[in-house]
């Protein structure tokens, strides 16, 4: 009955943990909810206030199908101001969530014979994404004790004269490894030796701890098949609102807007509006989160590495951790996987996580740590806890 198209994809892992939370908070269970994708802070205010004015000053009917002049001029604006990128309108779409973004990029650029290079571990949605348009995506393997950094020498080795794609996504979901220019760079070389587009997924761009984030557009000597996707979501906790953008080739982003206007007509109307006060207004509360998820960051890197056989990285930023506890899973032991272990944390503790398999690496797990400092607390006691137990 249903299309061969709609087997080749999996559901969203992520989304189904989220669900999965709920269902327990609401059969009155006290859940920690680690699993999530988006910041534990409401949209700042200034933001909140432009969306409601958008309302009264009747800002509710279609607009342009990728997007306002008004909020793209903003997006120009903020990637000038930030990124030091300079790009026209013509060269900014504006879409319902930077997935939207990635996910219509995908579509007008690959298609059934084309391979697409995915770093491992990736963000659930990368693999389908591909899968979707008839593509194959071609996994590449990282280094964990590098950011994540992709092994150089594997990426050669997968490259073909069929790679049309490489998707880079620095600071990474499940990760949150940031990557050393160089490696970008590299990246970038192999890439335009290959003549394939570069996709710099930089949603948590502004989430970096370390040090200075460097947009990949703005490394390497050559980057006109580079196209950025940014969104509001994760920098402004505006997940709800659903705007993100891309921004890049004039040709590759006509392609999209048309596609774009054939799905969902346009973005909503009045998260536009409030988008253009997100990326043009105040911003001081990005610059709070990013402060307070650093201290998290270092609180729970620094629990994690105090228990026994688990190895956690200091990753540079987003607002995950990808702790390994594969010493803990074996055919012989009461762990087999990721998944046994994220169902045990789950079942026994109601600490909700998302096992590394979905990611590709069935050794880890993936904890998000936009959550509050006792619920992170009383998690990292748990899953101590839970450790002892299985010993
Ligand atoms: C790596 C990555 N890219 C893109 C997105 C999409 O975010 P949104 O569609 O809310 O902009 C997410 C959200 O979880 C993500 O983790």
């Amino acid at each position: 009955m249903l299309s061969e198209r709609i087997g080749r994809i999996s559901p969203s892992a992520t989304l189904a943990m989220t669900a999965k939370a709920a269902e327990l908070r609401a059969a009155g269970k006290p859940v920690i909810n680690l699993s999530v994708g988006e910041p534990d802070f409401p949209t700042p205010e200034n933001i909140r206030l432009a969306g409601k004015r958008a309302i009264d000053e009747g800002h509710t009917r279609y607009t342009p199908g990728g997007g306002t002049l008004e909020l793209k001029k903003a997006v120009v604006e903020k990637l000038s101001r930030d990124n030091d990128l300079h790009y026209d309108t013509s060269q900014i779409l504006i879409s319902c969530g930077g997935k939207h973004s990635l996910y219509n990029a995908c579509q007008v650029l690959f298609q059934s014979g084309d391979e697409v290079i995915i770093f491992s571990p990736y963000w659930v949605s990368f693999p389908d994404f591909v899968s979707v348009t008839g593509a194959k995506p071609v996994f590449v393997i990282t280094d964990p004790a590098q950011q994540f950094e992709p092994v150089m020498d594997d990426l050669k080795a997968k490259i073909t004269s069929r790679t049309k794609g490489i998707i880079i996504n620095s600071p990474s979901n499940p990760t949150g490894g940031v990557w050393s220019d160089e490696a970008v760079l590299k990246v970038l070389e192999i890439a335009e030796k290959a003549d394939a587009w570069v996709f710099s997924d930089e949603c948590y761009e502004q989430l970096t701890y370390d040090r200075t984030y460097i947009s990949t557009a703005m490394l390497g000597e050559n980057t006109k098949k580079v196209l950025t996707f940014q969104s509001c979501s994760k920098t402004y906790a505006m997940t709800g609102w659903r705007i993100g953008y891309t921004a890049g080739n004039e040709k590759v982003i006509k392609a999209m807007e048309k596609l774009q206007g054939q799905s969902t007509s346009c973005p909503n109307s009045i998260a536009q509006v409030a988008a253009i006060e997100a990326l043009t207004g105040d911003q001081s509360e990005v610059a709070k989160m990013r402060d307070i998820f650093k201290k998290r960051r270092d609180y729970i890197v620094n629990r994690l590495n105090e228990m026994k056989d688990v190895h956690c990285g200091t990753p540079g930023g987003a607002f995950y951790v990808f702790p390994d506890f594969s010493s803990l899973m074996g055919s012989n032991k009461k762990i087999q996987s990721s998944n046994d272990l994220s169902m045990y944390l789950l079942e026994q503790k109601a600490v909700v996580t998302v096992a590394g398999k979905a990611f590709g690496s069935d050794g880890n797990i993936r904890f998000s740590y936009a959550a509050s400092d006792e619920d992170l607390k009383r998690a990292m006691d748990l899953v101590e806890e839970t450790l002892t137990e299985l010993e």
